[in-house]
């Protein structure tokens, strides 16, 4: 939510930092703007709505050459997504100009305090208090750096800032507390991020910043100090991606990339993690096995996709460990005030790692005691740190908005903590953990057999073009995919869509099927217990009222072929690994109506990608 770009070096300030902010504009795209020191002055320009109207901007008024500038790409919290509210904001001489990732929870008493001390506020932004502040400390004589620990200790919120003072044309300094922010380290340069995504085209090293921290950048150092200034560490780290990864490659999305990226996504987050034996390595779980033995609850919590991965570990986990498993939005988790113990678990999924709502929960439950495990995409972020262990997933940057390779690698992390817990407590399932993890190393291909059906769903989603709302049916591991189904065409063609289990309709929901009403339905492998008949009686009640059904059924189940209309067939797999490849033509049909909507795929209207406030 919100992307931060800061530089200092010898190159074009403008250019790095524009370039920066294009690969974060997932984070937000409500506006854009930089800010340069250049001759003892502030020079810059900042622009309502996506990256290209200030690009546009920048063509028609040139900025003079600078060395040294912030940048910043918004999705608004206070105030409209208008020119004025556009990031970097100054102070009142024009001195200070700050970028702002987060939420400044006490900023109407400190613009209170400003405006009775005669400052005009020009936005109707939080930010511009920092601004105003920052100025203030450094015309009293701070320099930068020393105002911003200053500032820091008055602000209440989640926060991420970045500065620079026009008359100290060698430094960047910024803060973090509850928002993300990470150093690049360069040769005579030097860069500041809200993720790697923002200099990875100049270089790998990077540092993690802590929490309540201060950083100061200048060409040849940087240092980190905490917000009363005493030196801090912050963790040094290797970005193990590579500029490829955050380009579209010939895709007409990141997300139609992302998809396609799944098979060696999966791959990648499954090696390493068994020996050939079937036996898990999960060495990165910094837990003992006394400590997993003794677990006796498991909660799971996440937000959007990442709660339908967990979902579906519920699923999985339950069965294989016998360990109760909940699942619990993470906005809502603290604020019931859970049951958690020392033997409790609480695994937070989260592909950014950032996300405020999850993040608020783990500090709950690690503050009740309970043991935190996190299933990560992003290294270096905030919920991986704050968390007893972790579990990363290796999906590689996830650029589109809409969560695709993030939650099919979750899948992948949950099953393999499962499986893990199961051989830990070797639970009476113990004899089958080898050829559980033997199909999960089959599921790359089988993603790859459904992705070589993209045509046949790119037709349906031509045929579905004027479709106003359409449903998704599942049972078991099968619902989550079903909801996941429906988000995906929520956030991207803007439609009514929702996911039940089927075995719900019949309680209300079937009030809604009529004539030509697009049903999609995921249907169980056949022969584990009574499911796989019974969402077929469930789709024999819809399709007798006239939907128009879609089905995804496993290859050789003919029981589907005369209650469906399209039927798009699913490589063998068991019940609990099924959502593997049946999410797949959930997420190309998503996608497709959606171009064919002439909506933008990688950036929907209200939503960023990682959202850091709750
Ligand atoms: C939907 C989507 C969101 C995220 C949710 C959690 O496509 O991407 O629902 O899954 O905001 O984000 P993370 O996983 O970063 O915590």
């Amino acid at each position: 939510m919100c992307g931060i770009v800061g530089y200092v070096g010898p190159k074009s300030a403008e250019r790095v930092i524009v370039e920066g902010l294009r690969r974060l504009e997932y984070r937000g795209y409500d506006s854009a703007g930089v800010a340069l020191v250049h001759e003892g002055g502030l020079v810059g320009d900042k622009r309502a709505g996506k990256l290209t109207n200030l690009d546009k901007a920048l063509e028609e008024h040139p900025l003079p050459e600078s060395t040294i500038g912030i940048g910043h790409t918004r999705w608004a919290t206070h105030g409209p997504p208008t020119d004025r509210n556009a990031h970097p904001h100054r102070g009142q001489k024009e001195r200070v100009a700050v970028v702002h990732n987060g939420i400044i929870e006490n900023f109407a008493s400190l613009r209170h305090e400003l405006e009775a001390a005669g400052h005009d506020l020009r936005s109707d932004t939080d930010t511009e208090v920092a601004a105003h502040l920052l100025e203030i400390a450094v015309a009293e004589g701070a320099d930068l750096t020393t105002a911003m620990q200053d500032v820091c200790r008055r602000l209440r919120g989640a926060f991420t800032l970045v500065a620079v003072d026009a008359q100290d044309p060698d430094r960047v300094v910024a803060a973090r507390r509850n928002s993300p922010l990470v150093v690049g380290v360069g040769e005579g340069e030097n860069f500041l991020g809200s993720d790697v995504a923002a200099f990875i085209e100049h270089t790998r090293h990077a540092l993690e910043l802590g929490q309540d921290q201060v950083v100061t950048i200048t060409r040849d150092a940087v240092e980190v100090t905490d917000f009363e200034g005493n030196p801090a560490q912050a963790r040094a780290y290797e970005i193990d991606w590579d500029l490829t990864a955050a380009e579209k490659d010939g895709y007409d999305w990141f997300m139609r990339k992302e998809i396609f990226e799944q098979p060696r996504a999966i791959a990648d987050s499954l090696l390493g993690r068994h020996d050939d034996s079937g036996k898990l390595q999960l060495d990165e779980i910094r837990m003992s096995e006394d400590e997993l033995r003794d677990v006796d609850k498991i909660i799971i919590t996440a937000c959007g996709t990442a709660f339908y991965a967990g979902l579906v570990a519920k699923y999985a986990i339950e069965h294989w460990t016998r360990i109760p498993c909940e699942v619990e939005l993470a906005h809502e988790f603290r604020y019931r005030d859970p049951i958690l113990t020392r033997d409790t678990l609480v695994v937070a999924i989260s592909q950014s790692g950032e996300t405020a709502d999850t993040l608020m929960a783990i500090r709950h439950a690690r503050e009740q005691r309970a043991k935190v495990l996190a299933i990560c995409n992003t290294n270096g972020s905030t919920i991986p740190r704050e968390s007893d262990a972790v579990i990363y997933t290796h999906a590689g940057p996830e650029i589109g908005v809409a969560s695709t390779k993030g939650f099919m690698t979750q899948l992948i992390a949950c099953y393999l903590l499962g499986l893990y817990l199961a051989q830990v407590r070797g639970t009476r399932f113990g004899d089958e953990i080898a050829s559980v993890v033997d199909e999960l190393a089959g599921l790359p291909a089988k993603v790859e057999q459904v992705l070589g059906q993209a045509d046949q769903i790119y037709a349906l989603a031509q045929d579905l073009q004027d479709a106003r709302s359409v449903l998704f049916l599942g049972r078991h591991a099968g619902f989550p995919v079903a909801l996941e189904g429906a988000l995906k065409l929520k956030e991207l063609a803007y439609i009514h869509a929702e996911g039940f289990a089927a075995g719900e309709l019949k309680h209300g929901p079937i009030a809604l099927i009529e004539e030509g009403l697009p049903v999609f339905c995921v249907v169980p492998p056949p022969g584990r217990d009574l499911l796989h008949d019974k969402m077929i009686s469930g789709m024999q009640e819809v399709r007798a009222r006239g939907a128009r059904m879609i089905v995804l059924a496993e290859e050789g189940d003919d029981a589907v072929d005369d209650y469906a209309d399209v039927i798009f067939r699913l490589p063998k797999a068991s019940t609990l690994l099924q959502p593997v490849a049946a999410v797949v033509p959930l997420q190309l049909f998503a996608c497709e109506l959606a171009t064919l909507m002439g909506h933008d795929v990688d950036q929907p209207r209200n939503l960023a990608k990682s959202v850091t406030v709750e």
